[in-house]
């Protein structure tokens, strides 16, 4: 009979086992490569150009087409009044409808999504993208920006509304902290520094070789 501390021992490797298992289903780092015929969509949100910066870039590398998400009614000019609104958003639950419209989404195999942490969350617009376009069997790359404080719940967000995607692994960058007046930082030795960055990132998820 197997002493008590080998059945312990033995509980907790299958334990790991599983728990890595899981982890690697939920957040796949390899993507299949990305063959030629694969047709990819770029939908980034971006206020102060940040993400966009980042867009441009997975752009420039991988070519696509490129959207910018824009709402039927923007937020204020004023960043206190945006974030006043988007808290609110966030606790009720509101999905901002989108002006933008994606045409024929089924075209495509790869659906970059980009925007930057608001409110530690996944801004409410990229969640109202994410519930009205069902990218079911597609391969879903997230990318970040923020503030410094890192991506948040973002990309386990994305992850939720988008259950029968495949999720690659997100990339997350420091962008501007309009709070403190810096807006647009991914520029210059910066957007370099970033452009490696990203380059790193596409040949970890598979993307690039
Ligand atoms: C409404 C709002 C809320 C924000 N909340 C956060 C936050 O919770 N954490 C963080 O690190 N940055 C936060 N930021 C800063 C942005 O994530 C950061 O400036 C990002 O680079 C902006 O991207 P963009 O230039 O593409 O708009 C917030 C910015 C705005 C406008």
């Amino acid at each position: 009979m197997m002493r008590r501390i080998d059945v312990l021992k033995t509980a907790f490797v299958v334990l790991c086992l599983l728990s890595a298992a899981t982890a690697a289903q939920q957040i796949p780092t390899k993507g299949l490569g990305l063959p030629a015929d694969k047709k990819i969509l770029i939908v980034y949100l971006s206020r102060t150009n940040n993400t966009k910066a980042v867009a441009d870039i997975i752009h420039e590398k991988l070519g696509g087409k490129m959207v910018a998400l824009e709402l039927q009614t923007p937020y204020p000019a004023d960043y206190h009044a945006t974030v006043q609104q988007v808290v609110g958003e966030n606790e009720t639950g509101y999905l901002p409808p989108l002006k933008t419209v994606i045409d024929g989404p089924d075209q495509y195999d790869v659906v970059f999504v980009g925007f930057p942490t608001w409110d530690m969350k996944l801004p409410p617009p990229m969640k109202s993208f994410l519930h009205q376009y069902s990218f079911r069997g597609k391969t879903i790359i997230p990318f970040n920006s923020n503030g410094g404080y890192g991506p948040g719940s973002t990309f386990q967000t994305v992850r939720e509304l988008c259950p029968q995607s495949t999720v690659l692994q997100g990339f997350s960058t420091r962008g501007g902290l309009e709070r403190d007046g810096q807006l647009l930082a991914i520029k210059d030795a910066r957007a370099e520094e970033v452009r490696k960055e990203v380059e790193r990132w596409l040949r970890t998820v598979g993307i690039r070789k």
